[in-house]
């Protein structure tokens, strides 16, 4: 996948759900779920043990073409999670902050990511870069939508990924601006829900957030 093709995928996504997957054995559950509820990309954080094996479970899933999604590796905070990442089959990574030595790097082995940033001044860095999309995290508490509108003011043309306090609640707002390529947030994959098994419910989530934001 290349970076462009990463960024049309968020975009018809519309919600890039951000999970911490509690066990290997869930994740392809979830994956197919989300696909099932109309969102064809799956962000898997680094933060839980079973995480680099959970992202290898879905990638060989659609690798057998049991379901069709963008698996990502999410919280990447390192150049040394790199090479895990690309072995586990992530074809895509998302970044919490900005950092130049791990955009680079990721340019460097070719993966597509997302990095995060919380400033004008971070966007820049990244935009030296060629870096043209962003996360924004935690978009909440940052300001929100009204936070989102004012950076965007001066970098015409940068599209953003908010996450970190959003929800069926406010998604529509975020949805909007001009500036909002997709929104991140973990409301739609629960741990309760994951744990449980109740992947009816996250197929629910998952139409209900689409159909929110394109109402
Ligand atoms: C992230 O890493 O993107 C956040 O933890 C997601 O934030 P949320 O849980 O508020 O959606």
């Amino acid at each position: 996948m290349t970076q462009s093709e990463l960024e049309y995928n968020l975009s018809t996504a519309v919600v890039v759900p951000v999970t911490s997957i509690p066990a290997k054995q869930a994740a392809l559950d979830v994956a197919k779920a989300l696909a099932d509820g109309g969102i064809h990309v799956i962000e898997i954080t680094l933060r839980t043990d079973a995480a680099l094996s959970a992202i290898e479970a879905v990638a060989n899933g659609v690798a057998r073409g049991e379901v069709q999604t963008a698996v990502g590796a999410g919280s990447v905070t390192t150049v040394e999670q790199i090479a895990s990442i690309r072995e586990s089959g992530a074809t895509f990574a998302v970044t919490p902050g900005f950092s130049e030595q791990v955009s680079n790097a990721m340019i460097e082995a070719d993966i597509p990511h997302i990095p995060g940033i919380a400033t004008v001044g971070e966007a820049m860095r990244g935009m030296a870069l060629g870096l043209r999309c962003f996360k924004v995290f935690p978009a909440g508490i940052l300001g929100g939508p009204a936070y989102l509108k004012a950076i965007s003011a001066p970098l015409p043309g940068i599209r953003f990924v908010p996450t970190g306090g959003i929800n069926e609640g406010n998604l529509k707002e975020y949805m909007a601006l001009d500036s909002v390529l997709a929104c991140g947030g973990s409301w739609i994959t629960p741990s309760k829900l994951m744990k449980s098994g109740d992947y009816a419910k996250i197929t629910e989530l998952a139409r209900s957030a689409r159909a929110v934001s394109a109402a």
